[in-house]
C-alpha cells in the first residue's frame, strides 16, 4: 500500500472508501504483442481514502493463465483477439485464458475481478491478493459471469448474465443476494452465437439489445481463428431486443429493431405509462472492434464514432418506440449514480472527445456530465495530452445532492498517471485534488467505488 502524494488541491472531506479499477496491465510478453486490447492480463488499481490520506495498490490478477505465462516468459493461450502460439493441432480444443481484465464488483468480504468469458476471480479487498476463481455458490464449469452486473440500490440484489457457447448459444441469467451468492437463475436460448457485453436494468425488467454480430465457433474451437476474427457484422439480422422479468428471470418478449452495435448502457427505468427508457452508447456498425484492436499498436486509424442515445421500448412487445441521440460528441464509458440503477437518473457521466480531436486517431480527451433532463453538457477542462479513464461518480454521503467524479488520467507529456478528483457539480473547474500515482496505469476499462464501512472511521481533513 503506497501513500499517494497530492500534486494539487486537497483531498475532500467525506471522500472515504476505495476506488477499484480494472484493465489490461500489459499488452505484450516476451517481445510479442497481444492481438487486441481485450487480451491484456487484468491488473487492478485500488486507491483507498481513509484516515491516513490516500494510499494505492496496483496488482495483476494472479489467474492460472497469467501465472503459467509468467513462468514460461511467453504467451501460451488463445484469447479474444489472438490464437495460442505453436502448431494448429496443439491449439485444438485448448482453453482460452481468463484475462480477468474487464471490471470489478465489490462484495462485502471480497472484490471480484470480472471477465465475460469465464468465472470471476476473488481478491482481497485491501491487499488485492488473488484468492482464486469464484463460483458464487452456483457457477459450474462452462458457465461465465459477465463484467457488467447491475446492483439494485434498494434490495442489494445483483443481476448478471453469462453466455455459454453451444448450438444455439444460451443466455444464462443470475440474481445474487447482496453477498454475491446466486439465488435465482434463468436461461434463454439465443439465435446463433452473438456478442453480448452489457445489459440494462429498467424497473422490473432486464433489457438485452443483442447486436447483429455472430461468432463462427468452428474455427475458434479448432484454434484457427480468434474470437474477434471469427465475428461477423450481419446488419440484415437487425438488433434483437430481449425483455426479461427480473423476478422470474424469464423472457417477457423478444423483438427486432434496426441494426446497431453497443458495448455499454448507462441506465434504464420505466415511465408511468409502462414504457421502458434506456440510455446507451450506439455505434452504426462493428468497426469499433477494429479500432479497439488497433489500440495495441499505439496507432489507431479506424473511424468509429459512438453516440449517446435514449430509446423507448414497449416491454410487452420488445418493440422500439423511438430513439434519439442526446449528444453530438462521440463518447464512451457511460456511468451514473449507483443509487439510481434501474430508476430515473438526472445525470450521465461520459468519456468524451474534446473539440478538435480526430475521431479514430486519438483517444477520449475529457470527461463530461450530461443533464438528461435539460441536455446541458458540462465538460472538464482537460489540456492536450491528458487522457481520462471511465469517470466514476461518488456520492457525498454527508451532502447527498453533491459528489465527486474520479478518473485516472494519463499525462502523455510526462508519461505519468494521476488520479483526479473533480467536483461533480462544477466539472468545468479545475479538479479539487490531483494525486500522483507511483507508476503509469495503462488505459483500463471499468471500475467501481466502495464506500468505507462505518467502523473504519472518517478522515477529518487532509492536504
Ligand atoms: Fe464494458
Amino acid at each position: 500500500m503506497t501513500p499517494l502524494q497530492v500534486i494539487a488541491g486537497k483531498l475532500p472531506e467525506g471522500l472515504h472508501g476505495t476506488l477499484y479499477r480494472n484493465g489490461p496491465g500489459r499488452l505484450e510478453r516476451g517481445g510479442v504483442k497481444v492481438g487486441h486490447w481485450f487480451d491484456g492480463d487484468g491488473a487492478i488499481l485500488a486507491v483507498h481514502f481513509g484516515q491516513e490520506g490516500a494510499r494505492g495498490t496496483y496488482r495483476y490478477v494472479q489467474t492460472e493463465g497469467y501465472l503459467a505465462e509468467e513462468k514460461a516468459g511467453k504467451f501460451l493461450y488463445s484469447n479474444y483477439g489472438m490464437t495460442a502460439p505453436g502448431p494448429i493441432w496443439e491449439r485444438w480444443g485448448k482453453s482460452v485464458k481468463n484475462a480477468a481484465n474487464t471490471s470489478v464488483i465489490a462484495l462485502p468480504d471480497r472484490l471480484l475481478a470480472l471477465w465475460e468469458g469465464g468465472l470471476p476471480h476473488a481478491l482481497d479487498l485491501e491487499t488485492l491478493e488473488t484468492q482464486g476463481t469464484e463460483n458464487l455458490s452456483y457457477l459450474h464449469k462452462g458457465l461465465s459471469y459477465s463484467a457488467h452486473p447491475k446492483r439494485d440500490p434498494k434490495t442489494g440484489e445483483i443481476f448478471n448474465f453469462g453466455v455459454s457457447i453451444g448450438v444455439p448459444a444460451t443466455l444464462h441469467l443470475y440474481c445474487s443476494d447482496e453477498r454475491g451468492r446466486i439465488r435465482r437463475q434463468g436461461a434463454v436460448k439465443l439465435d446463433g452465437i452473438p456478442l453480448i457485453h452489457d445489459f440494462v436494468m429498467a424497473g422490473p425488467y432486464l433489457i438485452f439489445c443483442i447486436p447483429p454480430v455472430r461468432i463462427n465457433a468452428f474455427p475458434v474451437g479448432f484454434g484457427l481463428q480468434s474470437y474477434s476474427d471469427a465475428m461477423a457484422w450481419k446488419p440484415e439480422l437487425g438488433t434483437q431486443i430481449l425483455v426479461i422479468d427480473r423476478e422470474t428471470l424469464t423472457l417477457v418478449a423478444r423483438g427486432e429493431a434496426e441494426p446497431w452495435y453497443q458495448w455499454h448502457f448507462s441506465n434504464g427505468y420505466v415511465e408511468a405509462d409502462g414504457t421502458v427508457v434506456i440510455d446507451l452508447v450506439r455505434y452504426e456498425d462493428f468497426k469499433t472492434n477494429s479500432y479497439l484492436g488497433e489500440f495495441v499498436t499505439g496507432e489507431t486509424r479506424t473511424v468509429s464514432p459512438a453516440w449517446f442515445w435514449r430509446m423507448r421500448i414497449d416491454p410487452r412487445k420488445a418493440k422500439v418506440l423511438s430513439g434519439v441521440p442526446l449528444l453530438s460528441r462521440s463518447c464512451e464509458f457511460p456511468t451514473m449514480m449507483a443509487s439510481e440503477v434501474g430508476q430515473p437518473s438526472q445525470f450521465a457521466y461520459l468519456a468524451l472527445y474534446r473539440s478538435g480531436q480526430v475521431i479514430g486517431q486519438d483517444f477520449f480527451g475529457t470527461v463530461g456530465r450530461l443533464d438528461l433532463a435539460s441536455g446541458n453538457l458540462v465538460i472538464a477542462p482537460f489540456a492536450d495530452g491528458h487522457y481520462p479513464s471511465e469517470p466514476i461518480y461518488v456520492q457525498n454521503l454527508t451532502d447527498l445532492e453533491n459528489g465527486w467524479v474520479l478518473t485516472v488520467v494519463y499525462n502523455s507529456a510526462e508519461d505519468s498517471s494521476e488520479l483526479w478528483i473533480c467536483d461533480a457539480s462544477h466539472l468545468d473547474t479545475a479538479p479539487i485534488c490531483r494525486l500522483a500515482l507511483p507508476q503509469v496505469i495503462p488505459p483500463g476499462f471499468h471500475g467501481t467505488w466502495r464506500s468505507a464501512p462505518p467502523n473504519e472511521g472518517v478522515r477529518k481533513s487532509s492536504g
